[in-house]
């Protein structure tokens, strides 16, 4: 049999980076192929290359067995091949239905034919069984709403060759279930499908061969049976991952860093009390629509509160207003769930992203001091261990998880006093978790000491924020992390 659609020899350089090196790669129709590997290991680069997106420098792409150069992404979709990127791009000033059409509007007699292409959008959502309002705006949806409105979209070009990177990254679990269905679905009428994903779970369940890349090289292929979760993690990692210690909890006698009493919102919060110490990481967990997000969004002064009060180490008091301002400079930052949308400045060189809130001390006389810019970023790049050509490229070249790094170190720069994280790790590899998680946790640590001294800046952490997106479903994995300390209680 033919492979549908076969790579020989593809590399691809970045700058310094070599992202892809030497990469063959082959896909049959009816198997779903799992694409594994810590971020930065080159999957989405290929993916690029497969779907049009970018070229090669040197290697080749065949499709049934004929070369083909892809023009563009249009081309790769016209001849059968069908990607949804890591990044989410859909429109949202367009509706569902739009956006699940893109570029595509069918027409009779030239005219749009609006009925017709409702109908092949609902057709496509309802393959994927997603619920949504054809015509809600894009930009309405949740992140994981979003996410199903793209696959929607890939999969109503009915592709011979179905490209997923990391489609379930912030999905829920049954959302993500629901997927995994389609996909097998999909294999069982003779699609390919490739399928990146960090989830070992997912891999085992979907799969059929399982190709893992490091370092922009495939370093091993097999068929899923042949194959163990621990034996996939350990090639993905090569020599570099060992288990981590667990870290040691704060002292909780630092004295009450945040205090929150008696929240309530006019939606999910019946009066919620939590009390973090300096130096204490407190982690919220709970169902989908529980109010996490909620919680956060009210401490952080986003949304109004109806009743209760927020009130920070040094007597500094927030009531129920929506004053994100306010709460800014005294030092609460949230980094939210949808860093792209409402973290980062993609379109802005690292190093401006990580002094972004911290302008103030590095300026003298209103001018930014190059000088202890270029320092601060320096000194952010070792503590965040970004691997980066250069502190000038934009934010858009880093991988998920060192964009998330770069939150983090514009949150460290800022002299942050509380620090709200939203699902800090959603589509992050395993690798930059634990970096991640020792960032918070060094976070905590410094904290315990500012708990010592009174705040002495006055620098202030303009996290971007401002995004209406109201409720939420989030996975499990959220925390609160304060540089202060206690007991966690229940939304
Ligand atoms: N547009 C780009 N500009 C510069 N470097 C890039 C670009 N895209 C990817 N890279 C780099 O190439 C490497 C592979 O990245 P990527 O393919 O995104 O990995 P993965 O999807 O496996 O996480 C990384 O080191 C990444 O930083
Ligand atoms: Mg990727």
């Amino acid at each position: 049999m033919t492979a549908v659609i076969s790579a020989e020899g593809l590399s691809r350089t970045y700058g310094s980076t070599q992202a892809l090196v030497d990469v063959d790669f082959e896909v049959d129709r009816g198997r779903v192929y799992a694409l594994m590997g810590r971020n930065g290991a080159g999957k989405s680069t290929l993916v690029r290359m497969l779907s049009g997106v970018e070229r090669p420098d040197s290697g080749r792409i065949l499709l049934d067995g004929d070369e083909i150069e892809f023009r563009d992404p249009d081309h790769a979709l016209r001849s059968g091949i069908a990607t949804v990127h890591q990044e989410i791009s859909v429109i949202p000033g367009l509706s569902v239905a739009e956006n699940v059409m893109l570029g595509r509007w069918e027409s009779r007699l030239g005219v749009i034919d609006r009925r017709r292409n409702r109908a092949l959008a609902a057709e496509a959502l309802e393959l994927l069984g997603v619920e949504l309002h054809l015509d809600t705006p894009a930009g309405d949806l949740r992140i994981a709403e979003q996410q199903l409105v793209e696959i929607a979209r890939a999969l109503s070009y009915r592709p011979s060759v179905l490209i997923l990177d990391e489609p379930t990254s912030s999905l829920t679990e049954s959302e993500a279930d629901r997927l995994l269905e389609v996909v097998r679905r999909l294999a069982s009428r003779g699609v390919a499908v490739l399928y990146v994903s960090h989830r070992m779970s997912e891999i085992e369940r979907v799969a059929d061969d399982v190709t893992v890349f490091r370092d922009g090289r495939v370093v091993a292929r097999h068929r899923i049976e042949e194959v163990t979760v621990r034996e996939i993690a350990a090639l993905m990692a090569g020599a570099e991952l060992q288990e981590r210690p667990r870290r040691r909890s704060a002292a909780a006698d630092r004295g009450v860093a945040l205090s929150v009493s008696g929240l309530r919102t006019r939606t999910t919060l019946r009066g919620v009390d939590l009390q973090v110490a300096a130096g204490e990481i407190v982690g919220l967990a709970g169902r989908i629509g529980s109010g996490r997000t909620e919680i956060l969004r009210a401490i952080a002064g986003l949304d109004a509160a109806s009743h209760g009060e927020v009130e920070l180490a040094d007597g500094t008091r927030f009531g129920g207003a929506r004053d994100v301002r306010r709460r800014v400079a005294a030092g609460i930052a949230l980094v939210p769930e949808d860093r792209k949308g409402q973290g980062i400045v993609l379109n802005q060189p690292i190093l401006h992203n990580m002094v972004l809130s911290c302008l103030s001390s590095i300026s003298r006389w209103g001018f930014v001091d190059r000088h202890r810019e270029r320092r601060t970023g320096a000194a952010s790049l070792e503590a965040t261990e970004i691997r980066v050509g250069s502190l000038s490229d934009d934010v858009a070249s880093l991988s998920g998880g060192n964009q998330q790094k770069v939150v983090l170190a514009r949150c460290v720069n800022s002299g942050v006093r509380v620090l709200l994280l939203d699902e800090p790790t959603r589509g992050v590899d395993i690798q930059s978790k634990h970096q991640i998680y020792d960032l918070i946790a060094g976070l905590a640590h410094e904290a315990a000491r500012w708990s010592l001294c009174p705040r002495s800046t006055t620098s202030s952490c303009r996290t971007a924020t401002g995004s209406s997106s109201s409720t939420a479903a989030r996975s499990l994995e959220r925390s609160i992390a304060t540089p202060a300390s206690t007991h966690s209680s229940r939304p």
